[in-house]
């Protein structure tokens, strides 16, 4: 953190001191976490309002009631002579232990199992303490999301990312949950009425996934293509997307039904020659027209300009030949380049009362090596988005081994569409979704 935000931007480090937890007989007990505060810069925020904890009257000093009812207590400077009155119901700022705020019991209405998980209030005093509504709030680890749950609850924006597919898809469900909830309170019944909420994206890091790549406009597409090629996008005011070692690019369409025609080739090469004055182009696209490729032989011949094409294609990741890609360009890659799979997910359901039926997920396998199914959440009213009805998300059992059966009472009878999203310890997913007629 001194490397990071620099020493000098250090403010506090805060003690937050619990009691729940296990007890410790050969040592002193760990009850308590150390949060670390550092400012970005050399200037910062701070919300006295959001940093207050209750005044406790002081022993020493007289408890005093003003004419309006209020306690306080009041201290003469012996230097000053100044008099300061302390109101209790005004609170006071906290100082950097906190002893107020006790971590989750398992019982808690807040508690959604995962490890690690922190309680609201601990955020609230951070978040509130430190930024402004409207402000950006920001978790990298953020684990079962409370960080994200709180902002949301609080009306900021936020980032979150994790390492684990579980953490991401948990904090994606409470957030999703908490925007929809027209009452703050997390274990209260979900309204179903449906409230304008803030758009929440999920961006997975490092793959570039084929949906993703057709909803690029075209000018994304061209500039993603010639990164991608190691070339260097240019400003596109005309038939030049980039260029590499001093080569002008051109980037078809970012439409794989769209091939590149004989025209696009014969005013690319006009530009090529006449604008750039150079005699060499490469043109890349999911696609050439077979008049593109006559008419590139031909431009070669009469007017001596080369235009090359180069077939753009998605290599899928788990594919033998990503690896070869990746391993033939650096061989000490090979070890360490494991290809996620999702797992495979097979699925009971057993209706056991009237509306009521047990599902059960756990003859699903994963098929990532050494892999082993740790969580599967259902969501029973799946509507094309995956939100996980409330208490199914983190469902543990018996010494807190992950639950892959469960029972749902539905509120009505009819068709139903199911989706349940099973993850494995490797990072793997994948969401099943069936439809039911609930009876
Ligand atoms: C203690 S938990 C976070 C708790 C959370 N911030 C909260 O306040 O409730 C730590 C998280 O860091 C994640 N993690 C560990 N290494 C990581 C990495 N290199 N990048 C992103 N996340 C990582 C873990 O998956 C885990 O969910």
């Amino acid at each position: 953190m001194d490397k990071i935000f620099g020493y000098d931007n250090f403010l506090n480090e805060i003690v937050w001191c619990y009691s729940i937890g296990g007890k410790s007989k050969d040592k002193f007990g760990r009850k308590h976490d150390n949060i670390l505060w550092y400012r970005k810069s050399s200037s910062h925020k701070f919300n006295p309002d959001g940093a207050k904890i209750p005044r406790k009257p002081k022993s020493h000093m007289k408890l005093l009631t003003d004419p309006e009812g209020r306690q306080y207590q009041q201290k003469t400077d012996a230097k000053t002579g100044k008099l300061y009155k302390y109101y209790v119901d005004e609170g006071k700022v906290a100082e950097d232990y906190w002893t107020d705020i006790e971590t989750l019991n398992y019982e808690d209405a807040e508690r959604i199992g995962y490890p690690t998980q922190k309680p609201y209030r601990l955020l609230e005093r951070i978040i509130n303490s430190s930024s402004d509504s409207g402000d950006i709030v920001a978790d990298f680890f953020s684990g079962g999301g409370t960080t994200a749950t709180v902002a949301q609850r609080l009306g900021m924006r936020w980032i979150c990312c994790d390492i684990s597919r579980i953490a991401v898809a948990i904090t994606a469900d409470r957030v999703t949950n908490i925007a929809m909830q027209t009452n703050n309170r997390e274990k209260q019944a979900v309204q179903q009425t449906i409230v304008p909420i803030s758009d929440i994206s999920i961006e997975y890091w490092g793959i570039y996934e084929i949906p993703s790549l057709t909803k690029l406009n075209d000018d994304e597409f061209r500039h993603f293509v010639v990164s991608a090629y190691n070339g260097r996008p240019a400003s596109a005011d005309d038939d030049v997307h980039g260029y590499k070692e001093g080569i002008p690019l051109y980037v078809g369409s970012s439409s794989q039904d769209l091939p590149i025609t004989k025209d696009q080739v014969i005013d690319f090469a006009k530009t090529v020659r006449t604008k750039k004055g150079k005699n060499h182009g490469i043109m890349l696209a999911w696609a050439f027209a077979p008049s593109a490729q006559t008419a590139a032989a031909k431009l070669e011949e009469e007017k001596g300009v080369s235009v090359e094409f180069v077939k753009i294609s998605l290599v899928p990741i788990e594919s033998e030949d990503f690896r070869k890609h990746i391993t033939g360009k650096h061989k000490e890659y090979s070890d360490l380049l494991v290809f996620i799979l999702p797992p495979e997910v097979r699925f009971k359901s057993k209706r056991t009362a009237s509306l009521t039926y047990e599902f059960d997920i756990s003859e699903s396998t994963s098929i990532n090596i050494g892999g082993k199914i740790i969580n599967a959440q259902w969501d029973f009213d799946f509507k094309g988005k995956f939100i996980s009805t409330q208490g199914y998300s983190f469902i543990r059992g018996d010494k807190n081994l992950p639950k892959l059966s469960v029972t749902y009472a539905f509120p009505t009878a009819g068709i139903k569409k199911i989706a349940c999203k099973v993850q494995d310890d490797k990072g793997g997913e994948r969401t099943e979704i069936i439809e039911l007629e609930v009876k």
